[in-house]
This record gives structure tokens, C-alpha cells and sequence, in this order.
């Protein structure tokens, strides 16, 4: 059964197909069989994967996509979930009933939050939502500028803060134009190192044996290559 992460925030342009994108295609990267659910009308994640399939052929995207209406959302999921390891869910805005089903779908909720005081506080209605539906959450600062001060104290305001924050960055969005995502552009940039902190944090929490034998394996080469020195 896939592990399900839904992104959500009722604030508009958060950030939530940016980071689902980037969550998706860094989960993919890792071996896993990943599908994207784009349950929001707006249809951002849809044209996104419209051109990623240009760019790399239908049917070689690394993803399975799918696109449905809110109420839908459950059903779907348990579709995919027979046939991929993880499940990703990108939500629309100012829709309580399909954050709802998609939040009640979900293994783990990521919220991104831009440090604004609007944002913070359309955070609340979001976490409430996770609350209710007994999910776990982490809240992810998104698009912070350097050195930003109010950054940090919206970050004191806000629970299960993850400790990943992605900078405000061009890549984020330059990568998306063209069906892409910064891993796939520069895996080394930073971008691309924030993406793959945030999808430890998430393999920590909806997958954490199998984070642990992925690590394993490295800790006892580091181990073999002290014993050797
Ligand atoms: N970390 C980032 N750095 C730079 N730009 C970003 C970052 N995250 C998002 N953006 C930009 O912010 C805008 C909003 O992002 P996005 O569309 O992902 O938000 P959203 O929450 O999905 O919006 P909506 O609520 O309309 O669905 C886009 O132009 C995107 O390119
Ligand atoms: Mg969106």
C-alpha cells in the first residue's frame, strides 16, 4: 500500500503544486513508484505534467498522473495505492470540503507557509483540518528571502514546523515551465538540497524502516572505510 503525503493550505499560491512537484519527482528519483494527484480545478500540476510529457514522452514521465474532482479523491487513491509506493496529492485553495477528503486521504499533510502574516494566519484553518482528521502535519516555511527576520518569527508562531525551509529561489518556478523540477536541472543546487532534506523529513515520518535501511548500508561503508584507514 502507497503511503499517501497530500500538500495543503487554503491560502492561495502558497506554494502547494511547486513543492508537490518537487516532492513527487524527488521520491521518484529515489527508485519509488510515485503517483500525482492533482484534485485542484485550477489545474496547475496538470499542465505541468502536460509538458513534462512532452518533454519526455508519454508514459515516461516517472510519474503516473492522474487528475479528479475532490470527491473523487479516495476512491483514486486507493487505486494507485495498490500499484505505487508513495501518492501525492496536490490540493486547490479556499476549498474546505476538498482539502477535507484530501486530508482525510493522507498519510502526512505538508502545508507550505510564506512568511506572511496572511499566510500565518491562513495557516490556522489548514492545521485545524489535520487536527480534526487525527493526521500528522508538518508546516514548511516556503520561498523565505535571506536572512529574513520575519521568516523567523512566523516560524515561532507555527506547530510542527519542519526543520527544511526552502529559500525563495528561481529555480523553483523556472524548473516548472518546462515540466521539470530543480533535481532534475541541478541536483546540487541549493533548491535541489532543500527538496531532498524536506523528503528525508517525510520518509522519517510515513516510511521511517525504510529510511532506515537506506541509511544503514551508507553508515556501515563509512564504517568499513574508517576500519580501513
Ligand atoms: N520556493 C519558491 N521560490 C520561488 N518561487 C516560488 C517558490 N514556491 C512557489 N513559488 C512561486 O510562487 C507562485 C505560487 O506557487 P504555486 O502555484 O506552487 O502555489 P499554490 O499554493 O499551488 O497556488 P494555488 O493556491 O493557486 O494552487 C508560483 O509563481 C511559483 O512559481
Ligand atoms: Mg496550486
Amino acid at each position: 500500500m502507497a503511503k499517501v503525503i497530500t500538500v495543503a493550505q487554503q491560502k492561495g499560491g502558497a506554494g502547494k503544486t511547486t513543492v508537490a512537484a518537487h516532492i513527487a519527482v524527488a521520491l521518484s528519483q529515489k527508485a519509488n513508484r510515485v503517483a500525482v494527484i492533482d484534485i485542484d480545478p485550477q489545474g496547475s500540476l496538470s499542465y505541468w505534467h502536460k509538458i513534462r510529457e512532452e518533454k519526455f514522452g508519454e508514459g515516461y514521465t516517472g510519474l503516473t498522473f492522474s487528475a479528479v474532482s475532490g470527491w473523487r479523491v479516495s476512491g483514486e487513491v486507493a487505486r494507485l495505492s495498490k500499484t505505487h509506493d508513495y501518492v501525492v496529492i496536490d490540493s486547490p485553495p479556499h476549498t474546505e470540503t476538498e482539502a477535507r477528503t484530501a486530508i482525510r486521504a493522507a498519510d502526512l499533510i505538508i502545508i507550505p507557509v510564506q512568511p506572511s502574516p496572511t499566510d500565518l494566519w491562513a495557516t490556522k484553518a489548514t492545521l485545524e483540518l489535520a487536527k480534526h482528521e487525527k493526521t500528522p502535519v508538518r508546516v514548511v516555511l516556503n520561498r523565505v528571502p535571506a536572512n529574513s527576520r520575519l521568516a523567523a518569527t512566523i516560524a515561532d508562531e507555527l506547530p510542527e514546523l519542519a526543520d527544511t525551509t526552502l529559500g525563495n529561489r528561481v529555480i523553483f518556478a523556472s524548473s516548472l515551465m518546462e515540466g521539470r523540477c530543480a533535481t532534475e536541472i541541478d541536483p546540487n543546487c541549493t533548491a535541489s538540497q532543500e527538496i531532498k532534506s524536506l523528503v528525508k523529513e517525510i520518509l522519517a515520518i510515513v516510511s521511517p524502516v525504510i529510511e532506515e535501511e537506506e541509511e544503514a548500508p551508507k553508515k556501515s561503508a563509512k564504517k568499513k572505510a574508517l576500519a580501513d584507514a
